[in-house]
């Protein structure tokens, strides 16, 4: 199964991927993460894309594609993936196209208002990666694991503003896939769980 997640940032692309990739046993690939993980390193990744991610900008596609390519050249992507976060722009779904064969891309939706609440409060958990929310934390901790959250350096009001305005998912993109038969939307305004089943509806006539 080879899924891709599109959608504006924060409408719950990672949150669905990791349910996704629990029930299907698939690698999550997030190109967000894999900067964060390499900014947090200061390898020399980190340091060329700190300065796009801080301002809310998309990431060059010359950097952005080559990492994806060489991430689901890995043996573990031979069962399939989840891509979460990318492509977002039609050059990134074109490349794409060249090497890997999706069979749906889903785009995750969700109104800005109601992405600004929840990024607002997002946490994110340093042990198991996952996106939680203030609602949710357990005596402080991921409701998940019981791990140490943090506050993305991206979620600052007048980032998560530039995001939403920079890096809206372009129509061109939604044709791209409708045009080959595998785009699907699903409206993420309900929890993750009745979110996920609509998801999920759309997975299981795949698998
Ligand atoms: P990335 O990390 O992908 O950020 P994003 O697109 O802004 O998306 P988010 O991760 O913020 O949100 P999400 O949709 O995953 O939502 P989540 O599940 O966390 O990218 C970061 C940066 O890297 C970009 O800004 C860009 O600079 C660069 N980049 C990445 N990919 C790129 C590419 N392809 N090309 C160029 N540059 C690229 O959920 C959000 C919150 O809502 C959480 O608190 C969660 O707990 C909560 N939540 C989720 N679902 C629900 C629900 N159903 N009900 C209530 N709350 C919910
Ligand atoms: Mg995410």
């Amino acid at each position: 199964m080879r899924i891709v997640l599109l959608g504006p940032p924060g409408s719950g692309k990672g949150t669905q991927a990791n349910i996704i990739c629990e029930k299907y046993n698939l690698p999550h690939i997030s190109t967000g993460d894999i900067f964060r993980y390499n900014i947090a390193n200061q390898t020399e990744l980190g340091k060329k894309v700190k300065s796009y991610i801080d301002s809310g900008s998309l990431v060059p596609d010359e950097v952005t594609i080559e990492i994806v390519k060489d991430r689901l050249m890995q043996d573990d992507c031979k069962v399939g993936f989840v891509l979460d976060g990318f492509p977002r722009n039609l050059e990134q779904s074109k490349a794409l196209d060249l090497f890997a064969n999706i069979d749906k891309a889903i785009m995750i939706d969700l109104d800005d208002d109601e992405i600004v609440r929840r990024l607002s409060g997002r946490r994110m958990c340093r042990k198991c990666g996952n996106p939680t929310h203030l609602d949710w934390l357990v005596n402080n901790k991921c409701e998940k694991c019981g791990g140490d959250v943090y506050v993305r350096d991206d979620d600052k009001e007048d980032v998560v503003r530039a995001r939403l305005e920079k890096q809206k998912l372009p129509q061109n993109v939604i044709d791209f896939y409708r045009d080959k038969g595998i785009f699907e939307r699903v409206e993420a305004d309900e929890t993750k769980d009745k979110t996920f089943v609509k998801v999920d509806r759309i997975l299981s006539k795949l698998a």
